[in-house]
């Protein structure tokens, strides 16, 4: 009979794909990686789920400035952070998109029982709005007001510094505050809900004390989002849609729910401090409302600030995991980034951290252990690993005493999610594994020709091999590649089918034989070079690779190809065949009018002759480049005349201009001369 195996569900928050992702949204997604894999070598069933959360103002926003529609924009983020995943090694089992059509039909289900039973109601809704945020505020909750000559609001910024713009809308509406004394009495009968634990005290006194609002749950302002069914101006506001990602990615209401009976209710749900009252108050009364379990604990983790504050591409902090994993290879930044944030405190990651963290934890604290054993047992005992025996000294006892004491630390502060702590505690098994070497002095004992002398020798070698076994097993769900190179040269193999909760010292197998010469699987870096490079990652201008991706979106909206990770066009090295280019429509037009379009900085309303009967209008993200957009009239340009109409800002774009770039980086139409007549076709 096999024995079935206890379950552990875990989940990331989804991520918004509008821009690249940096380091701090990988913690969240590396942090989950190293508890699921953890648990998956403890024993445990696991699922491990991450994934985007596509829908929203802001995404159908970004799609518009870069001309392209967003769905291709989604498609094309959410592929580079599928990639972004793979280079980090993260083992999810799935990955969900809000863009789903499983996840679309199960939202839709859900809101239409929520609409039935009452939960949900329809009335209307006047509120400041941040578009960056996705997020309504009350006027007290604003940053900043800003006021007419009568002191009345007329506009201000959110507790981000994004600014707001007041919304009055009709919505759908969750009767968030009818659960109220159900949450509080949750809380109370489930102290382990929300970790760290003063995190619940906060839920309770700003948000659910001062009294539940009810929330808007659509918005008819915009359009890319999932439709309420039973009126579809509405589309389900992202909070519903996205939050319930959680069940519908296990199938949850359909006819293979297998999944779900299985792993719901989800152990672990990490997400970042900011978004832990939408986890803690209106998911578990969500799920509540629909009869289903909550979580068993939504944890909450810090932010990994930078020296100046929180990463943000305008303040030109930001890191890119890829930049730090090509020189110093994935374990260096994975060990780093669950290093870097403290249990319940922000971390700050600095160049300066960075590298010492590379040079004396890695390199010197490991790399030298390591190094120092492979060595002394090629010198000491012709390269094999003698046979573990405890105690032969009072120094081994000593050693595997702290030993048992890491091993139960570590056990508990992963299980606890104090995941840089555990990493910590290894730490100290490696320093007092090192000072063994200085305590044991092996050197001496070589001299020594009596028996005592040799077998003494020969358990502080096995001392040495089986605490760096240890090390190697515990530091393997943040580590994906160091683990196995330390335990190849110490001739092992490592057994994914181990458990670590029954690892120990003894169980080192007999007669390994080690390599002969060590490679440093950490090499010691120069700490100036290094820091130079990384400040110089961060200072270097993210402007014309955003132009460039700008320049390719928009390209890319005819081919529907675009590609953000290299800002290439995919279709550049892929041919085409002539039949696929034959349908395009170039047609040469005049442009008779142009102007710039109120609450767009980016975009020009051109309207243009084509040698059609009626004139056409056209949008481009092009204003930054024209200043005087004026100048522009009576020129001849190139446009594709049978795109598909798409509306950007309420207004029909009917076609696309074509453009290049000049030596400057600047976007310039193409013009051609007076002489040829509009609505001559471009062959
Ligand atoms: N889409 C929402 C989540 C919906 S979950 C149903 C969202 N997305 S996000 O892309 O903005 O953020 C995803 C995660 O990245 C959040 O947990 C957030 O806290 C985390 N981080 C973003 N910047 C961070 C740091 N600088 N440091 C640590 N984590 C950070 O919110």
């Amino acid at each position: 009979m096999t024995e079935t195996k206890p379950t552990y569900y875990i989940t990331t928050p989804i991520y918004y794909p509008s821009g690249k992702l940096h380091i701090g949204n990988s913690y969240t997604t590396i942090a989950c990686d190293a508890l699921a894999r953890y648990k998956r070598a403890t024993g445990y069933d696991v699922f491990f789920l991450t994934g985007t959360d596509e829908h929203g103002l802001k995404i159908e926003e970004k799609a518009e400035q870069l001309g392209t529609d967003p769905k291709s924009y989604v498609d094309e983020m959410a592929a580079g952070i599928k990639k972004l995943w793979k280079t980090l090694e993260i083992s999810n089992d799935k990955f969900i998109r809000t863009t789903d059509d499983y996840h679309e039909k199960a939202v839709q289900k859900m809101f239409q029982q929520l609409q039935d039973q009452g939960d949900i109601y329809l009335g209307e809704y006047e509120g400041w709005y941040s578009v960056d945020d996705e997020e309504y505020f009350t006027e007290t909750q604003l940053a900043e007001v800003y006021r007419d000559d009568n002191g009345k609001v007329i506009g201000g910024k959110a507790p981000s510094g994004h600014e707001v713009q007041l919304v009055k809308e009709e919505s759908y509406f969750f009767k968030m505050g009818k659960y109220a004394d159900w949450l509080l009495d949750y809380y109370k009968q489930h102290p382990e809900f929300i970790q760290p634990a003063n995190r619940m005290n906060e839920m309770i006194n700003n948000f659910i004390k001062p009294g539940l609002e009810d929330l808007a749950v659509s918005r008819t302002t915009f359009n890319w989002g999932i439709p309420v069914k039973s009126n579809p101006k509405h589309v389900i506001y992202v909070w519903l849609d996205a939050l319930t990602n959680y069940i519908t990615a296990l199938g949850y209401d359909t006819d293979d729910d297998s999944l779900f009976k299985k792993f719901w209710p989800a152990n672990v749900q990490m997400v970042g401090k900011e978004i832990v009252r939408f986890h803690t108050i209106y998911w578990p009364i969500m799920l509540h409302a629909l009869g289903l379990p909550l979580p068993k604990t939504v944890f909450g983790h810090n932010w990994l600030l930078m020296k100046d504050g929180k990463m943000s591409k305008s303040k030109g902090n930001v890191i890119y995991p890829e930049t730090l994993v090509n020189r110093y290879g994935l374990d260096s930044v994975r060990y780093y980034l669950v290093r870097a944030m403290p249990y319940g405190n922000d971390g700050t990651f600095t160049p300066e951290d960075f590298v010492d963290r590379l040079n004396y934890d890695l390199a010197n604290d490991l790399g030298n252990l390591l190094n120092r054993t492979v060595a002394m047992i090629n010198k000491y005992e012709g390269g094999v690993i003698p046979a573990y025996e405890a105690g032969v000294t009072e120094f081994d006892a000593s050693l595997e005493a702290t030993a048992e004491t890491t091993m139960a630390n570590y056990h508990k502060l992963m299980d606890n999610l104090h995941l840089s702590d555990a990493l910590a505690e290894i730490w100290k098994l490696i320093a007092r594994t090192n000072k063994y070497i200085d305590e044991t002095e092996p050197w001496i004992l070589a001299k020594n020709d009596d028996d005592d002398s040799k077998h003494q020798l020969g358990a502080v070698m096995a001392h040495l091999a089986a605490s760096l076994r240890v090390i190697a097993y515990f530091l393997s769900p943040v580590m994906t590649h160091a683990p196995k190179q330390i335990l190849s040269q110490l001739g092992l193999t490592f057994d994914d089918d181990i458990n670590l909760k029954e690892l120990t010292m003894a169980s080192l197998p007999k007669n390994s034989k080690v390599v002969e010469k060590g490679t440093p699987i950490f090499p010691r870096r120069d700490a100036k070079e290094e820091v130079a490079f990384i400040a110089a990652q961060m200072t270097k201008s993210d402007k014309k690779k955003g132009r460039a991706a700008m320049e390719a979106a928009k390209q890319a909206a005819n081919s529907g190809v675009w590609n953000p990770e290299n800002t290439e066009l995919k279709s550049a090295k892929k041919q085409v065949r002539f039949d696929a280019f034959e349908k395009i429509e170039l047609k040469v037009a005049e442009i008779i009018d142009v102007q710039k379009v109120q609450g767009a900085d980016k975009l020009l309303q051109f309207r243009l002759d084509a040698g059609d009967a009626d004139d056409r209008q056209i949008l481009s993200g092009i204003a930054e480049y024209y200043p005087e957009p004026k100048d522009l009239m009576g020129k001849k340009v190139i446009i594709v005349a049978n795109l598909k109409p798409r509306k950007m800002r309420g207004q029909v774009s009917q076609g696309m201009l074509l453009s290049s770039e000049d030596s400057e980086g600047k976007v310039q139409l193409v013009t051609v001369p007076e002489s040829i007549k509009n609505g001559s076709t471009v062959e």
